[in-house]
């Protein structure tokens, strides 16, 4: 099985409020379809959660009751969100079930403190393609704060033991420094979590509520570190995805997970 995280940089335009880029979901539905996996995906929230979350300042935690009202708004957001990439699938062929993360989980200071795995195998059991995203959520410590994708991605891979995990983004995977910024940046094929973690420079440059892609490159450091193959792919770019799921080769970066 594979545990796929859609990027929201990928399906949403990230600087433009509830922008959803519906052929580049339908193209990635069509692929995930005709690879014929198991498959749970998460998506992340992009344009339709970072702005409203960073403006009622909800990762940091309650502080105030106008928050009240930012989680509830951002939460309607993502779920509007989920709504287009379920119809996209559904379109496309896959059984998509929408799990929303704030009914099957708790954090405790950003971190994950309990979640119900139960029902992602049971619909599993079933055939259906669980679906679940990045989402506001209930904080033990902070009251409620920011579940991101990439941690959701994470604590399912470390259940579940997938062949791989793929992150689809809008970059073609790791360069040795910034390629928008720098013109020597080299392509990574492949690289250990340990040559990762020394990693220090990042893809984007821009911080969002989650960190970007600094917290990026640590999940996937922690993720690859558990003996997890994680792989990080184009979602532009069309076939990307289905020849990685159906084990072709194509330009990708793979972190090698760490028990081989
Ligand atoms: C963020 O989820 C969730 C909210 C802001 C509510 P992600 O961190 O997974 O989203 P992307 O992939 O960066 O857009």
């Amino acid at each position: 099985m594979f545990i796929i995280k859609l990027g929201g940089s990928v399906i949403t335009k990230k600087s433009k409020q509830e922008c959803f880029r519906q052929n580049v979901m339908d193209n990635l539905a069509e692929e995930i379809n005709k690879a014929g996996k198991e498959v749970i995906l998460v998506h992340g929230a992009g344009s339709f959660g970072h702005i409203l979350a960073k403006q009622y300042e909800l990762n940091g935690g309650y502080k105030n009751n106008s928050q009240i009202k930012g989680f509830s708004l951002t939460h309607a957001m993502v779920q509007k969100l989920d709504s287009l990439v379920l119809n996209s699938l559904n379109d496309h062929g896959v059984p998509a079930v929408s799990i929303a993360p704030h009914s099957i989980l708790k954090l405790d200071n950003h971190n994950l403190y309990e979640m119900n795995y139960k029902i992602f195998e049971d619909y599993l059991d079933k055939h259906f393609t669980p679906v679940t995203f990045g989402d506001v959520a209930l904080d033990k410590k902070l009251g409620f704060s920011i579940c991101s994708g990439d941690l959701l991605v994470k604590a399912l891979a470390e259940h579940f033991k997938p062949e791989k995990a793929i992150f689809v983004l809008d970059e073609d995977g790791l360069y040795t420094s910034n390629p928008k910024t720098d013109e020597n940046a080299e392509f990574i094929d492949s690289i250990t979590p340990e040559k990762l973690k020394r990693l220090t420079t990042s893809l984007d440059d821009h911080a969002d509520v989650t960190q970007g892609m600094k917290g990026k490159i640590n999940t996937i450091s922690e993720l690859a570190g558990s003996g997890i193959d994680t792989v990080l792919l184009n979602g532009n770019k069309r076939e990307r995805l289905y020849k990685t799921l159906i084990g072709e080769k194509t330009k990708i970066t793979i972190v090698r997970g760490g028990k081989r």
